[in-house]
């Protein structure tokens, strides 16, 4: 099956990179062409088995397109010789993969316990305040932003840790949201 019959058989279509908020049912692009395709190819040859790439092989997708759609968990079956179904399966089972558009950033707040304890609740409420996103999950009008609570980011000594796409960031309090977000692009 070549990447155009994946798309016209499967998939419901992608957003560019910039514009992953709002994705539209259109033909699906393949993700693994050109820079990424040579990148999936280096990677299978760190690895035994075709398999044993596929988790790296989404994270490529998910870079690329900012989500994993159906139809790039296709198209990572057909590169990586494996079911769709098996790739879906990987991807539902890890909470990173993002299976709908999010926002340009994506802002994770850990809520458990420790954190709670010491404010988190405060800084989500400033995130979704300050970002427009006003809900847990949606994304904001401008598609710059989704806010997420998560369990633990292993930094409890630090309360409350922010995560902003791979950007780290510890201490945060409700004041510290607007400084934060001033810094993004
Ligand atoms: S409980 Fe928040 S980082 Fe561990």
């Amino acid at each position: 099956m070549t990447p155009a019959e994946i798309g016209a058989t499967h998939a419901p279509g992608h957003a560019p990179h910039g514009d992953r908020a709002h994705a539209h049912a259109e033909e699906y692009q393949p993700v693994f062409t050109g820079a990424a395709r040579a990148e999936l190819d280096a990677l299978l040859t760190r690895y035994p088995t075709r398999m044993a790439a596929l988790l790296p092989a989404l994270w490529i997708v998910q870079r690329e397109r900012g989500w994993v759609s159906e139809g790039a968990m296709t198209e990572v079956a057909h590169v990586l010789e494996l079911t769709p179904a098996y790739v879906k399966g990987v991807v539902t089972f890890y909470t990173m993969y993002h299976q709908h558009p999010v926002g340009r950033y994506f802002v994770q707040v850990c809520t458990t316990s420790p954190c709670g304890a010491c404010g988190a609740e405060d800084v989500v409420r400033a995130f979704l305040e300050h970002t427009g996103t006003r809900e847990l999950g949606v994304t904001s009008p401008d598609g710059k932003f989704t806010v997420i609570e998560v369990e633990c980011l292993g930094a409890c000594g630090f309360a409350t840790p922010v995560m902003v796409n791979d950007e780290f960031h510890e201490s945060v309090t409700a004041d510290r949201v607007q400084d934060i977000l001033s810094k993004l692009e």
